[in-house]
């Protein structure tokens, strides 16, 4: 078994083949003077079981294009299987019509991926579950959750908690949450969105008054969710507010209006590689998922139980 890593997130990658013991393979991903993407691998992979490590985040385009010649490369050298590790899934959220002549970008990142040559799929708390459904391919999709309720329970484990949810469409993932906290009440934030990139609080489900509350969500992009809903919540009573989520994609100014924001913290996880803004923050705090993922691997090679994880 070997680990591989493009170029979106070295130090996940280095932490997971750390928690592996084993080194990363030999490999250069460069670019060609007008910017085309040049993989080569300077080790013999052929009849290897090999884990590319690459998250699509920012830059997505470059990132999906690395992860796609990546696998090409392992393909041509004769691998004999290849697992596409995505911590984070880049287009996870395209992943419906929502309106006429729209395309499904999701379907068509798993496309590329199967026909680039990955045998099977490993990701991290991927937008919506159904996507496993879009590869025909073995895919495995590891929840933060577990890494999450231990710092929760460390941190804020003699509060009065409220798990809540940031739109009606995390509800699941919320449970599961409050589940693992000795069955933490609920709360759901009503959010309606008009536009796409805007985000308007409507109303709480659920009695927030003196609690301190526990929101979760898997992506936060502008933060304009997690700082409306966090006013929401303070608005109707509630003690206090952080927000554990697994993606922090904090594009534009989002690092800023977290950081002037009422989130007592923002907690997020290492799936997406922190920019220096999000270092420098005080109010942003970063959690590591590589042993989660480095053991999902070791498993996955040794072909025993991948769930049980999380049991
Ligand atoms: C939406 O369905 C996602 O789960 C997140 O709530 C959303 O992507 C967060 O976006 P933003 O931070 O831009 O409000």
């Amino acid at each position: 078994m070997k680990i591989m890593a493009a170029n979106s997130n070295l130090p996940l990658a280095r932490a997971i083949a750390a928690y592996l013991e084993m080194p990363l393979v030999d490999a250069g991903v460069r670019r060609f003077a007008d910017e085309e993407i040049f993989v080569e691998i300077h080790e013999n992979v052929r009849g290897e079981d090999v884990f590319v490590v690459q998250s699509t985040s920012y830059p997505a385009n470059d990132n999906l294009m690395e992860l796609l010649i990546c696998i090409d490369a392992l393909r041509r050298a004769s691998a004999k299987r290849i697992t596409a590790v995505v911590p984070y899934f880049g287009y996870a959220r395209q992943d419906r019509k929502p309106g006429p002549r729209t395309p499904i970008s999701a379907k068509l990142v798993a496309n590329l991926i199967t026909e680039a040559g990955a045998s099977r799929v490993l990701a991290v708390d991927l937008h919506a579950a159904q996507i496993q459904g879009f590869f025909d391919i073995p895919t495995d999709n590891l929840y933060a959750a577990p890494v999450m309720a231990a710092d929760i329970q460390a941190r804020y484990g003699d509060e009065d908690l409220m798990v809540v949810s940031p739109d009606v469409g995390g509800v699941v993932r919320a449970r599961a949450l409050a589940k693992r906290l000795d069955n933490a009440p609920l709360a759901i934030v009503d959010k309606r969105r008009d536009r796409p990139g805007e985000s308007e609080v409507m109303n709480i489900i659920g009695d927030v008054k003196g609690r301190h509350c526990i929101m979760i969500d898997d992506i936060v992009d502008s933060g304009g969710t997690l700082c409306n809903a966090a006013e929401a919540l303070l608005a109707q009573g509630a003690a206090s507010v952080a927000a554990y989520i697994s993606h922090g994609v904090l594009s534009g100014g989002a690092v800023a209006r977290i950081n002037k924001s009422a989130l007592k913290e923002l907690v997020i996880t290492d799936t997406i590689r922190p920019t220096d803004d999000v270092l420098d923050s005080d109010r942003v705090r970063i959690l590591t998922i590589a042993p989660l993922v480095g053991e999902a691997v070791r498993r996955i090679a040794d072909e025993s139980s991948v769930s049980s994880l999380f049991d």
